[in-house]
Order: structure tokens, then sequence, then C-alpha cells
């Protein structure tokens, strides 16, 4: 299915602009609530359309990377709904479930914001996406690719490697074949660890839920700080379908959407193997200067197949 994306969109006073809509649909709100017998519709459509209006405000100037943390306050928001509509109904089933709902998203979004380096008032005050300024630095140059026997001798001759996991992995449904490669160089005596970062994916925990699934050894997991600890001392990098979360824009360009991000730092390995299906950007929707960069290479394909045919490679070495 083709995807359909809506750039971000702002104006000059937005956020007053925003912060007085707000105010306006409170007190129109109180008013009808005092008013409890007035058959006064079109008050009640004008709150209807200004909230409506104001949601699509508090949203659209909002960066793609951020939106996550967005989804996710939205979503504890339906909960507090339903736990207020609990009350008005007297219904303790929709309240208590309104509660968790609100609860559960309210934590997801907080632990969201400390995984992004985000403050929740950015989000309450809707200013995400304002905070980069200026032209982003243009990525230039040029990248390599890796064959795959190159790539299977690489790492079978390396003495540490980690893995990278990103969403891209997830989607090839690739977990399997890469436990498989995983156990075929821990054979081969080489050490291999996988690096989480805690955006990976489109989830908080995804990557550590998919490779479970795959039997993956959780003392073999790294979160990104030990990770960033111990990319110093590593031969291969390989990552899977990741991008976004390995962005050095996060940390040296102020005009990128990602700018403050803490991301996992791979480019202090001696060689980084990017796997994925083009040079196209991720979830952000920005170049990354990591694939060309003159120690990286990229390795073309599905995350699944090209883990296959790696995998053959390394058994025929
Ligand atoms: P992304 O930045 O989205 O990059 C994924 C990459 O995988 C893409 O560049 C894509 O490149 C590649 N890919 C897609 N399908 C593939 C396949 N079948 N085989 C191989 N590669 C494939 O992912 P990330 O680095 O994991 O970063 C996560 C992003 O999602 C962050 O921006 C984060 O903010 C956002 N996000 C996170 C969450 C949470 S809380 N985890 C929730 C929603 C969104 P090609 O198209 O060239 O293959």
């Amino acid at each position: 299915m083709q995807e359909v994306k809506v750039k971000d969109f702002s104006f000059k006073g937005q956020q007053v602009f925003n912060m007085l809509l707000f105010v306006f649909i409170v007190v129109l709100s109180a008013y009808l609530i005092v008013q409890l017998n007035s058959t006064n519709y079109g008050l009640f459509y004008l709150v209807f359309a200004a909230a409506l209006l104001y949601g699509v405000l508090f949203v659209f100037p909002i960066g793609g990377a951020d939106m996550p943390v967005v989804i996710s306050l939205l979503n504890s928001f339906t909960g507090v709904a339903a736990a207020c509509a609990g009350f008005l109904y007297n219904n303790q089933v929709m309240l208590t479930g309104g509660i968790l709902v609100g609860a559960a998203g309210t934590l997801l979004t907080i632990l969201m914001c400390k995984a992004m380096n985000r403050s929740l008032l950015n989000v309450l005050i809707g200013s995400f996406g304002a905070t980069a300024s200026g032209t982003q630095q243009a990525v230039t140059g040029n990248y390599k690719e890796i064959s795959l026997s190159d790539a299977a001798v690489c790492m079978s001759y390396a003495n540490k490697v980690i893995i990278v996991p990103g969403y891209g992995l997830a989607v090839a449904q690739a977990q399997h074949v890469c436990h498989e490669l995983e156990k075929l160089l821990a054979e081969k005596g080489v050490e291999v660890k996988y690096a989480i970062h805690p955006v990976a994916g489109r989830m908080p925990g995804h990557m550590n839920v998919l490779l479970a699934e795959a039997d993956v050894d959780y003392d073999n997991l790294m979160e990104m700080e030990q990770a960033n600890d111990e990319f110093k001392s590593t031969d291969v990098v390989l990552i899977l379908g990741a991008n976004d979360v390995v962005n050095p824009a996060a940390k040296s360009d102020p005009a990128s959407p990602i700018y403050g991000m803490p991301i996992l730092e791979v480019e202090q390995a001696k060689t980084v193997i990017v796997n994925k299906r083009s040079m196209k950007p991720g979830y952000a929707g920005i170049e990354n200067a990591l694939f060309f960069q003159p120690k990286t290479s990229m390795l073309f394909g599905d995350a699944k197949v090209a883990l296959q045919k790696l995998v053959a490679e390394i058994k025929a070495l």
C-alpha cells in the first residue's frame, strides 16, 4: 500500500493561538455545564468545532520522529475521556478501564519522552518540531556497497560483532535468521551482542519482544548506554533495518528534527555494515550521513533474504 505523508504545518504565533483556543474551549464548556438545562445547541457545536480545530493545530507542527510520543499521549487522553464518561454514566467498568488506559498511556508517554530526550511539557504545549531551527546540514558524498561474501568474511574473522536491529528487521520478520547468524558466528569464536535503542522499531520494547520470540539470550542484549561504551572495542557493527536510531545528525546538527535524541554511536566501531533495501530515509524522513562515512558499507536487500544469504556464505567459508 502506498504511504501517504503529511508535512508538518505551523504558522507564526501558533502556540499563542493554541493557548487562546484552549482557554476558549474550557470557558465555553464550563458555561455549557453551568447552563445544564439550556437548549443552546449552537454553543455545543461551537465547542465541538473549536476542539476539532485545536486537535489538528496541536498535532500538525509536530515533527516525524516526535510523533510516537504524541500518539501515546493522545492514547492516554482517550483513557481519561473514558474514565470521565464512566463518572457521567455511573459505570464502574468504564471508569476502571479508562483509568487503566489513561495511566498506562501516561506512563508510556513519559518513558518515550525520556528515551527521546524530550520533556513532557514540550509535548503539552505543542512545541515539538519547533526546536529545530535553521537549515539542516546537507548530506553529501558517495556510499559504497559490500558484497555478501566480503560481509561474511568481515564478520567471521572479527573478534566482536554488535547487531543493531531496527524497524526493517521487524518488517522483514528476520529475527529467527538473525539469531541463526548470531549462533553461527558464536560457533566461530566471535563475540556477538545486540544493541537495543529504546525507540528502535515502532513501539517501546519492540526489538526486545522480537528477539525474545527468536530465543535470543537476554544476556546478549545491551541497552543504549552500555552499547555506546562497547562500540569502541567492536570490530563490526551490523545494522539491520535501523536508520534514525543511528543517525549522527541527532548529535551534530541542531537544525535536524531529531537533534537531541540519544542515538547508538555506531560510528565508533571499526567497520559498519548497513542492511536496508535502498537509500530511502527512515521514519523521521531525513538523510543519514552515517551511510556516507568511509567506514560504512551498504548491504542492500530485504533483511530476511540478505541474512539468509549471509548465513549461507558464512557456512560455506
Ligand atoms: P527507521 O528510522 O524507521 O528506519 C527503518 C529502516 O528500515 C528504513 O530506513 C528502511 O529503509 C529499512 N527497511 C524497511 N523495510 C526493510 C526490510 N524489509 N529489510 C531491510 N530494511 C528495511 O527505524 P529505526 O531506526 O528503528 O527508528 C525508529 C523510528 O521510528 C524513530 O524515528 C522513532 O522515533 C520512530 N518510532 C518509534 C516508536 C517507538 S516508541 N519505538 C514508535 C513510533 C515511531 P529502506 O526503505 O531503504 O529499506
